[in-house]
């Protein structure tokens, strides 16, 4: 057994907590930079945050984030920051919103263009210095980037979706309030929902899965299962609302210590080439990715321990004990496909893929989500996901 653990040095959890942000704020320095998404402009919560703000006396100024960030916004975000002589970020938002306000905080004490440090594309610079502690305020369920040592950025111009990563990137302070998620859309709380879901399941069977993460992801999973459909079906229903906010942090948790798999690499794909919303894109390949990875092990890879995992995952999303294994197995993957159908996800034959653009997805793939995968997929295997998600 080896392994490695590391989180945010501080979480904390529950409805209502929103109120501690000011004095949490307060506790890191005087000055901040407040990173918010758009759609809190005129909110409550960004004036209920400035009300405690201003009593503590601490300076702050806000970004407004819309859609996934670029590298340009990252680059003046972090330039906001340094011209202010921030002590502290917070970012209160989606995944989108957080990873802006995270790859800024390291950016801010580092210097250079994000571009230089994005892996893949940049000039694989590291991050040295300690990023500004970042207090990390998620208003979505799904991303778990509260306590992710990576932050996604994107630039349309080159057409990539790339991670900046590195330990010191791990937010100073996850802060989830469930109340925050209690007006998300239906739409947006099941692809959310949905990711939160796959971030669970993909680090359960990952190549660098490891007990700690184990524990939390199956506590996550049957929790989220059964609150998923409830939270989208009806918004107010605070209990549901609870789990899929706590699922989304356990899954958090889970990917940034044991990885994820197949599904996050087609995912990054089709993000990248199609502009297909994280959620969305992980929701619709997750029960075809579940199949034709059990099916690869069961051809090539019968004694890989994954496949026994698989089996755990369907008793887990089920709720019910089987006697065989393969039986386990595939009522984990008819759950997760008749879920998926539940909430209504778009296929990706209506969101612009087409057989035609397979063969690129598939080469796109094989990003790092990618190299935890329990198993080695082909191109072919890679390709019938996409077309049985068409
Ligand atoms: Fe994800």
């Amino acid at each position: 057994m080896n392994f490695e653990f590391a989180t945010a040095r501080q979480v904390a959890f529950g409805r209502g907590r929103l109120d501690l942000l000011g004095e949490l704020v307060a506790s890191y320095g005087d000055r901040a930079l407040v990173v918010a998404g758009r759609h809190l402009q005129r909110s409550e919560t960004l004036q209920r945050l400035e009300y405690q703000l201003q009593k503590r006396g601490v300076a702050a100024e806000r970004v407004f984030a819309t859609g996934e960030p670029e590298v340009a916004a990252v680059d003046e975000t972090a330039a906001r920051a340094r011209a202010l002589g921030s002590k502290v970020v917070v970012g209160i938002g989606g995944g989108s919103v957080l990873d802006l306000a995270k790859a800024a905080s390291g950016l801010a004490t580092n210097g250079g263009s994000v571009r230089d440090y994005l892996e893949g594309v940049g000039t694989g610079r590291a991050l040295q210095k300690p990023a500004l502690p970042l207090i990390a305020v998620p208003t979505t369920a799904g991303t778990g980037s509260e306590v992710t040592r990576n932050a996604v950025v994107s630039s349309r111009e080159e057409g990539f979706k790339k991670s900046i990563r590195s330990p010191l990137l791990l937010p100073a302070v996850a802060l989830v309030d469930p109340a925050l998620t209690d007006s998300v859309p239906p739409a947006q709380t099941a692809a959310s929902g949905l990711d939160a879901l796959t971030q669970l399941i993909e680090p359960y069977v990952s190549l660098r899965a490891q007990p700690a993460t184990d524990a939390l992801a199956l506590e996550g999973i049957r929790r989220a299962v059964k609150a998923l459909p409830r939270a989208v079906e009806d918004g107010a229903d605070r209990d549901a609302r609870d789990d899929m906010a706590l699922a989304s942090l356990l899954g958090g948790l889970c990917l940034a210590n044991a990885g994820l798999g197949a599904v996050h690499g087609i995912a990054a794909a089709l993000g990248a080439r199609f502009g297909i919303a994280h959620g969305v894109a992980c929701a619709s390949v997750l029960w075809q990715t579940m199949e034709a990875n059990v099916e690869a092990l069961e051809t090539r890879e019968a004694s890989s321990p994954a496949l026994e995992r698989y089996a755990t995952i369907g008793e887990a999303l089920t709720g019910e004990r089987f006697e065989r294994s393969t039986d386990a197995r595939a009522a984990g993957i008819a759950a997760a496909q008749s879920l998926v159908a539940r909430l209504e996800i778009p296929r990706l034959g209506e969101l612009g893929l087409a057989e035609s653009s397979l063969a690129a997805v598939v080469k796109e793939s094989r990003g790092s989500s990618m190299k935890s995968n329990p198993v080695v997929l082909t191109d072919a295997e890679i390709a019938s996901i996409l077309r049985a998600a068409l």
